[in-house]
């Protein structure tokens, strides 16, 4: 897109990154400071993965998820103050956190066809959004916005990734031996997010890497709220 389409196009601000990098809470940051909306893609996956097992359809059945992909109706509210997700309707927000869903959505999450439909939605959200929208997940950049205003790519160390993990879940009373088994997962998924062949994790040629293995939240949100804004001036959007 030339730059004086890029001007009157809406602000989209795409990151991507792996599990851990503090993509969802700098992406909602980053919107609530710039008076944008926010989506978050990782969430549409896995209410796809909530609806899957709760209507017994086998995740690791990738015929019978693209089959089944068509039918529940997934709804994000993308206020930064208080995003929201629903699969018919149902309020979903908590389920799609739990373990089960955890395990099986990177194998519902690699089939194309479940790809292509929310790849969908997320433009929609986008399109309907009125200041603009901060998207985040692992193809923003890459396959949903490929025009976005920015593009980031975060990432951090893997010990930093796991280290902020199990203060998470230290904080939430979490065993230390359901912290090792939920590291190990998350390097699966991390592995099985970057390898698969449809819109696989991978840093945009045009993306700014943001490393924040070394940096406080509030200093990544800067970095991105300046690179927005440093943008805008000169595209004057
Ligand atoms: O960000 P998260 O952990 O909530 O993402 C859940 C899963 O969905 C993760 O395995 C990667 C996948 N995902 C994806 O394939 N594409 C996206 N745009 C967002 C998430």
């Amino acid at each position: 897109m030339e730059t004086a389409d890029r001007a009157s196009a809406p602000v989209v601000v795409a990151i991507d990154g792996p599990s851990g990098s503090g993509k969802s809470t700098v992406s909602r940051a980053v919107a609530a400071r710039l008076g944008l909306s926010f989506l978050d893609t990782g969430a549409m996956y896995r209410a796809m993965t909530w609806w899957m097992l709760t209507n017994d359809v086998d995740v690791d059945d990738a015929d019978a998820v693209a089959i089944a992909c068509g039918k529940p109706v997934i709804v994000s509210g993308t206020d930064a103050a208080g995003p929201t997700i629903t699969v018919d309707g149902q309020d979903v927000s908590g389920p799609i956190r739990g373990p089960e869903v955890t395990a099986g959505v990177s194998a519902v999450a690699a089939v194309p066809q479940v790809r292509t439909r929310l790849v969908e939605l997320q433009r929609g959200c986008a399109e309907v959004a009125e200041h603009g929208i901060v998207a985040e997940g692992r193809d923003m950049g890459t396959v949903v916005f490929p025009d976005a205003t920015v593009k980031v790519f975060l990432t951090a160390s893997e010990a930093a990734r796991a280290e902020r993990r199990a203060a998470e879940l230290r904080a939430k009373g979490v065993d230390e031996a359901t912290i090792t088994a939920m590291a190990a997962d998350l390097a699966r998924r991390d592995a099985a997010d970057s390898s698969r062949e449809t819109a696989p994790l991978t840093q945009a040629v045009d993306a700014v890497l943001v490393d924040t293995s070394d940096l406080t939240l509030e200093q990544v949100i800067d970095r991105i709220a300046a690179l927005v804004q440093d943008r805008q001036v000169r595209t004057g959007a």
